[in-house]
């Protein structure tokens, strides 16, 4: 019988293009989403790739009484858990929407999990983990350092939560994904990014830049202790992203593992500054990319890239996308953006 994933966040930007990586592997899939940064017709559009509605549940996670009917109205093999908040600068602003979101969401998902002995959750976790990391690349076993937002705090503290209850129980088993930078969009174009409000990462303001809904770009800082002067990010397609939760799951429901808390860097392991980003994509899409250098953004590191080798090898996964595809895709999914 096929297993049931439970996605949180799943109509979300990564949490959707896990939800069509899931169901090409023919799991099925239960969707909670309280629709806070994205809109239910993402499921439609989920429909039309895989061909397979996903069941919806549109509801706040972080209201107890709604996790506690979730849980008791699914069976559910494994849990995979996106729904959070993620903007560094609103959580600087508002620290307690964020440690209260995200904290009592997670709180409420493995009390949940625990009642009805469901034994296996993929975390979304962040390279924001490693802080300024003192060398490049970084590997899993890297400092994590003091977090520059409340935000970042949030998942370095759900990951010590989730490592507390692997101890004090040896029949959970929990993988935390350290992303990297995601961008792109499905190769259909029928799923991608969709940020509510004016964008507060790199690529979706860059697109709508081109496409003409912003001005310019801001390039935060030239400054910095980095070839060109600006920051360097190790950016993953979207899809490689999802696949590497694919892979997590299977880990969890089929090989089995000795070890109950396992954290793995997902990103392709090359660095890119934010220059060279604007000038490949202008590359690869023949479009003109209207920028200004700005100062520093508050809370940003010079670079990071990821060191990939425990995921290639223990999950069996490889990013496969080259930053062409991504920046390619990105363009194609704004200007399908701009015909609706
Ligand atoms: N940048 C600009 N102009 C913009 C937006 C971003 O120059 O308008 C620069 C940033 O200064 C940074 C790079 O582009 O150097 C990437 O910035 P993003 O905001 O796209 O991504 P971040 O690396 O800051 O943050 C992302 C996610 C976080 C996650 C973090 C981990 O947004 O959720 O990666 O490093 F925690």
């Amino acid at each position: 019988m096929n297993k049931t994933i439970l996605v949180t966040g799943g109509t979300g930007y990564i949490g959707s293009h896990t939800v069509v990586a899931l169901q090409e592997k023919g799991y099925k899939v239960i969707i909670a989403d309280n629709l806070a940064n994205s809109e239910k017709e993402v499921i439609y559009n989920i429909e039309k790739i895989s061909h397979v509605l996903p069941q919806f549940e549109p509801i706040d996670l972080a209201n107890e009484q709604a996790c506690e009917a979730l849980f008791n109205k699914y069976s559910i093999n494994a849990v995979i858990h996106f729904a959070a908040y993620k903007y560094v600068n609103e959580s600087v602003n508002n620290p307690l929407r964020y440690y209260k979101n995200n904290l009592i969401s997670l709180l409420n998902v493995l009390n949940e999990m625990k009642k009805h002995n469901i034994c296996n959750i993929v975390f979304s976790s962040s390279c924001t983990v490693y802080g300024t990391p003192d060398t490049l690349p970084v590997t899993e076993t890297s400092p994590v350092k003091k977090s520059m937002s409340p935000y970042g705090n949030t998942k370095q503290v759900a990951e010590e939560i989730l490592e507390d209850n692997c101890k004090a129980d040896r029949h959970l088993k929990v993988i935390s994904l350290r992303y990297f930078n995601p961008i792109g969009a499905h190769p259909s174009i029928k799923i991608g990014e969709t940020a509510k409000g004016i964008p507060q990462n790199l690529l979706p303001y860059l697109t709508q830049t081109v496409i003409g809904k912003r001005e310019f770009l801001s390039v935060f800082g030239n400054d910095y202790n980095t070839p060109d002067g600006t920051c360097i990010r190790d950016y993953i397609h979207v899809m490689d992203l999802a696949y590497a939760h694919v892979c997590a799951i299977e880990r969890m429901l089929h090989m089995g593992s000795d070890i109950n808390y396992e954290v793995f860097n997902v990103g392709t392991g090359k660095g890119y500054s934010v220059l060279e980003i604007i000038q490949t994509f202008e590359k690869v899409t023949g479009m003109k990319v209207n920028f200004q250098f700005k100062g520093r953004r508050e809370g940003d590191i010079a670079q990071i890239w990821a060191d990939t080798s425990l995921a290639n090898k223990v999950l069996k996964w490889e990013a496969l996308y080259a930053l062409e595809d991504m920046l390619l895709s990105a363009w194609k999914w704004e200007k399908e953006l701009a015909k609706s």
